[in-house]
């Protein structure tokens, strides 16, 4: 019986994956569940063949070149890359799979919740009655944006943008979007496409954020790209901090331009904007899009099945180098 292949998992994931991992590798864990630092990385790398790491786990360019020889493979328990520098990694020859397609479903729900949160000022409301400050009803009191029959863009149509746009349509909502690339009629889901951002802010009600963070999407929405954006309209993003240049989003809030924001993610995570925060109808949450029970044991298995196909010398499934 040849040796399992040492694995290091740097958070703690679903107990399904754990147990899955145990039986299957040599398994390194520490359950105090903090995040890998790049000393920790660097230090773990020389005895170990795999690493599942999260996007807590930062994989910069200084970082991949001191990575020991031995490690093989990391198998991202995330859609999301950003923090792995892919470039250096290929050029260590060390393979590097994502977990995409399986927490579609768990995003957009938040996605979603974030949507009409906003729209009907649930936190406002939440904290009205939670702290026992309700004490009159008007039909002028708390009076928010319907979202039925609205229309909604979309910047990023891939797995998680797709299945939001099937979820809109629940709510008669029109959905545009703006991609690399038109999809194919079936996966558009009847939303129209728009080759520029200039053609599809203008027509959005709602704008919900689901494109990858790279650097051509650095701060895509900015003071100008904002601007671009009816009076009125509302933020969603579920996607990264990064494509979010908050200062600007802070402007568009004070002044009023955007009628409200919710963000479950963050340019500095975890802890958040404490700026932001400050504001009533942001509705915030702390990067929380794929945590649901049935969606981490996903995607540990995916990250699994990456590795189980890498150790038995096949490609992995998800390999983005
Ligand atoms: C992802 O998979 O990219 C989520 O943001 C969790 O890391």
């Amino acid at each position: 019986m040849p040796d399992k292949p040492v694995l290091w998992i740097t958070r703690t994931l679903s107990a399904n994956t754990m147990a899955r991992a145990q039986r299957d590798y040599e398994v390194i864990f520490d359950p105090a569940d903090a995040p890998g630092t790049a000393d920790m990385i660097i230090e773990h790398s020389k005895n170990v063949d795999a690493i599942i790491p999260c996007h807590s786990e930062i994989f910069s360019q200084d970082v991949v070149s001191a990575l020991g020889d031995r490690l093989k493979i990391i198998a991202n328990h995330s859609v999301g890359v950003d923090h792995c520098d892919l470039a250096a990694l290929e050029s260590r020859g060390i393979v590097v799979t994502n977990t995409p397609d399986v927490l579609s479903d768990a995003t957009a729900e938040i996605a979603f919740l974030l949507l009409l949160g906003a729209a009907r000022r649930a936190i406002e409301g939440d904290s009205l009655v939670r702290s026992g400050q309700w004490t009159s009803w008007s039909p002028s009191f708390m009076v928010g944006h319907q979202v039925t029959g609205k229309r909604l863009g979309i910047i990023g149509m891939g797995k998680v943008g797709q299945v939001m746009a099937r979820r809109a349509r629940g709510f008669d909502m029109q959905v545009h979007y703006h991609n690399r690339s038109q999809l194919p009629p079936a996966d558009e889901c009847g939303a129209v496409f728009h080759k520029s951002l200039d053609t599809l802010l203008p027509e959005c009600d709602f704008l919900s954020l689901h494109c990858p963070a790279t650097e051509a999407t650095q701060h895509i929405i900015n003071r100008e790209t904002l601007q671009k954006l009816p009076s009125g309209s509302i933020l969603i993003n579920t996607a990264r901090g990064a494509l979010v240049d908050e200062s600007a989003l802070e402007q568009a809030i004070s002044s009023g331009h955007l009628a409200a924001a919710g963000l479950d993610c963050f340019a500095t995570e975890p802890c958040g904007n404490p700026i932001l925060s400050a504001h009533p109808n942001v509705f915030l949450l702390p990067h929380i899009g794929s945590a649901t029970f049935d969606t981490r044991d996903a995607m540990g298995y995916r990250a699994l099945d990456n590795l189980d196909a890498f150790f038995r010398g096949e490609t992995p499934g998800d390999r983005l180098v």
